[in-house]
């Protein structure tokens, strides 16, 4: 078993980490990491729990530890995941990075040209980026990311697309839950009976993040995917799960038909690989006129399938929906999908 530790193990996305990791074949949590406030406190007095599962029995009296690369040798940490806010990232995930693989949520890194942004099902090959980075940076370890919640969302189903059709521009409108904004995230005062149409970053994130993806691996560089994203982004009263209405203008002919064999077909090396939280389908398209919606259809294959509906199309205009879980295959799933695929690549050391 490799050993790890969860920075920022106290908010949504570490708590996600811990349920997740609860019982994992390869990899157990050794310390759980926050910031001052909850540093010394055992961990289900420093964590405002929220999720609908219990804080594991062997994690609760676990005493939180201030982030410090120090943690590393205490605990004989093999690697770390990193959910900690990006001002933070940025000081403290180089520093963890000089000596063990970090898997990190944050935005910080992402589009760093040395850092492999992935989707293990879209770029597994981007992964080879780390041997760039640490060779650039001397460092023993390396940072690899996953993409914002809602790019992942869309990048998904825009791989099968690209792939089969080519993409000549993608406009998107978000629907986001509230989780994303972390716990402290919006008031209640704010949401309740409300639409907020802003999220800080949020746009900028998405009409990048996914032209770095499902760009072309050079060996040195990523040369980014050449077509436009538009992209509009809302926060909504909704506790987990961000929705998506997509337009994409596809560079060739299509039938709905064929766009849906296309994605319900889709897989990559985790499935191929039987990563152990890789889900069975990527992708799972819906008939029904009104779904995907988040309290159905989140949880789809362990909160790690995107869920595809309302397809239909104007000449080469495709329409559809997704839905995704956004602290799942959004943020925490996401990581250990990319740690799974590194140590099966051999990357961890
Ligand atoms: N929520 C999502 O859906 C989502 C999806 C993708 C990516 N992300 C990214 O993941 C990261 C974490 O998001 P989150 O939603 O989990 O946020 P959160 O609920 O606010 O949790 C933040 C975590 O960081 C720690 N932290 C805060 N300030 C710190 C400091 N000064 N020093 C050290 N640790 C500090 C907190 O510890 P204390 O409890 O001790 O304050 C907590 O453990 C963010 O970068 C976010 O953008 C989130």
């Amino acid at each position: 078993m490799l050993k790890t530790g969860i920075l920022g193990a106290t908010g949504m996305v570490g708590q996600r980490f811990i349920q997740l990791l609860e019982d994992h074949p390869w990899f157990k949590i050794e310390a759980l990491a926050a910031s001052k406030r909850s540093a010394g406190k055992p961990y289900k007095e420093a964590a405002k729990w929220h999720l609908d599962v219990a804080i594991p029995d062997s994690l609760s009296g676990v005493v939180v530890e201030q982030i410090d690369p120090k943690i590393i040798d205490e605990f004989d940490l093999d690697f770390v995941f990193s959910a900690v806010p990006s001002d933070i990232a940025r000081q403290v995930e180089p520093q963890f990075a000089e000596k063990v693989p970090v898997f990190s949520n944050t935005a910080t890194h992402r589009m760093d040209d040395d850092v492999p942004l992935v989707i293990p099902e879209v770029n597994s090959e981007h992964l080879d980026l780390v041997n760039v980075q640490k060779k650039r940076r001397s460092w023993k370890g390396f940072i690899i990311t996953n993409p914002n919640c809602s790019a992942i969302g869309l990048t998904v189903p825009l791989k099968p697309l690209y792939t089969e059709f080519g993409i000549n521009s993608v406009e998107v409108t978000t629907m986001q839950a509230l989780s994303g904004a972390g716990y402290a995230g919006v008031p209640s005062m704010a949401i309740v009976d409300n639409v907020i149409p802003f999220i800080s970053n949020e746009e900028q994130k998405m009409e990048i993040e996914p032209l770095k993806i499902l760009g072309r691996f050079k060996g040195d560089g990523v040369e980014f995917a050449d077509f436009s994203i538009f992209a509009s982004c809302n926060r909504v009263g909704v506790l987990d799960g961000h929705t998506e209405s997509i337009f994409v203008k596809l560079n060739r002919e299509f039938e709905i038909a064929e766009v849906k064999e296309v994605l319900n077909d889709f897989t990559g090396d985790p499935q191929r690989l039987k990563l152990p939280s890789a889900p069975e389908k990527p992708i799972i398209v819906m008939d029904e006129v009104d779904r995907p919606q988040p309290r159905l259809d989140r949880n789809k294959g362990g909160g790690m399938t995107v869920s595809v509906g309302r397809l239909n199309r104007k000449g080469r205009l495709l329409r559809f929906l997704t839905l995704s879980h956004n602290t799942i295959r959004g943020a925490a799933g996401a990581s250990i999908l990319n740690a799974e695929l590194a140590y099966k690549k051999g990357l961890m050391g």
